[in-house]
């Protein structure tokens, strides 16, 4: 157990996931990004700028009760690319993953370019980013072409601006 968890004496979960090495400031960011909601019934823990066992210090989520899979684990790379993901069962974790930005990311990032067909009013159209750089993260609109970069991400997911 790393010490920042001790000093808070969070207790272990039985099951559930625990995303570990989180970027400081970003957990409610990856709440946001999985669609999970306090109102959602869960039970969550938050734990925000503790010491790292590795370096410095880092955020964690634990949800209880809730499994994420390999799909929404990923997405979870585009603001957290140090993130681990555990599946807890009965106490153990039970499959680590480390989290990896998808290829192609559908619905949850907006084109910059406000000529673009995602961005008209009428008939909506679901945005499609396609990655053309790992480093620096760089997700391409597939319908126009405009390039996003790690900045954008970031900003649209933790809700600037909306
Ligand atoms: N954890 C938990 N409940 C459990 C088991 C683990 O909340 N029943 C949490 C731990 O507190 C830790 C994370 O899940 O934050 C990963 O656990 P573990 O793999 O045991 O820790 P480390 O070996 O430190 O992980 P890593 O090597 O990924 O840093
Ligand atoms: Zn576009």
């Amino acid at each position: 157990m790393g010490m920042g968890e001790d000093g808070l004496t969070v207790k272990k979960i039985r099951y559930g996931t625990v995303i570990d090495h989180i970027p400081v400031g970003r957990a409610l960011t990856v709440l946001r990004i999985l669609g999970v909601r306090p109102e959602g019934g869960y039970r969550i823990a938050i734990l925000m700028n503790v010491e790292s066992r590795k370096i410095g210090r880092k955020d964690i989520v634990k949800i209880e009760n809730l499994e994420i899979g390999v799909e929404e684990t990923n997405k979870i790379a585009l603001i957290a690319p140090e993130a681990t993901v555990n599946i807890v069962r009965d106490y153990k974790v039970d499959v680590k993953r480390k989290v990896k930005p998808p290829q192609e990311v559908k619905g949850i990032l907006k084109c910059i370019n406000p000529t673009c067909i995602t961005r008209q009013d009428r008939e909506p159209v679901t945005p499609v980013f396609r990655m053309v750089s790992s480093t620096p993260l760089e997700y391409q609109c597939a319908y126009c072409g405009t390039i996003i970069g790690e900045r954008e991400i970031l900003e649209q997911l933790s809700g600037i601006g909306q």
